[in-house]
């Protein structure tokens, strides 16, 4: 297996996030669009930001995975983050496996943004992580997230409430098997 710092597809740029990302961070979660789907906490301190980041930098270190910023080419701008994260903790019934997620800023929605990233992820599961199986979830109403899901050709198997900020939240579980 290679390790690489970061790659790209036809119009988007991924690598690792960094703490000098806080600020187009704090843009992303700061966004209650962004967060509808999401328990709708959506950060209010760039501290939660920077805290946020050092946890992903520290997945990176005892995962050798977490989810990277999503850079679009044309622009230069960080939209987002896109990847896989390695999932610990118990969800849905399941625990120590390989989760697929996406989040981008809302002036980058409705380009196929997050189907192209899905796609590169799922190509870089299969060749730099020994896994043959992805998994992922979607709030039930949540529809552009399931598209996308459905495009790169995830299976619906499941619906669990997926609990965060002490509610639960009504989620699709999807898998990806190769
Ligand atoms: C989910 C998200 C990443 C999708 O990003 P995107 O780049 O716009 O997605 P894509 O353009 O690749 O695909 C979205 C698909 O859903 C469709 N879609 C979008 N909004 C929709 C809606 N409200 N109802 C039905 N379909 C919808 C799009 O038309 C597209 O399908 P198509 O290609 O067949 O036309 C983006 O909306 C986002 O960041 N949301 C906030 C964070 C989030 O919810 N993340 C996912 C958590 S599970």
């Amino acid at each position: 297996m290679m390790n690489i710092n970061e790659f790209q597809t036809d119009r988007l740029i991924f690598r690792p996030l960094t703490l000098s990302d806080a600020k187009d961070m704090f843009k992303l979660d700061s966004d209650p669009v962004v967060m509808k789907y999401l328990g709708n906490r959506p950060l209010s301190s760039i501290d939660e930001v920077t805290l946020y980041l050092k946890n992903i930098v520290k997945q990176y270190e005892t995962n050798g995975i977490a989810r990277w910023a999503a850079i679009e080419k044309y622009s230069g701008e960080l939209m987002g983050w896109a990847g896989i994260k390695f999932i610990a903790e118990e969800t849905n019934g399941y625990k120590d496996f390989y989760d697929i997620g996406y989040r981008f800023r809302p002036e980058f929605w409705g380009k196929g943004y997050a189907t192209e990233a899905t796609m590169a992820w799922i190509e870089y599961a299969k060749n730099h992580l020994n896994i043959n199986t992805l998994y992922a979830s979607a709030h039930t109403e949540n529809l552009a997230s399931q598209n996308v899901l459905k495009k790169c050709g995830f299976i619906l198997t499941g619906q669990y409430p997926f609990e965060i900020h002490g509610s639960n939240l009504d989620c699709f579980w999807y898998e990806l098997h190769w």
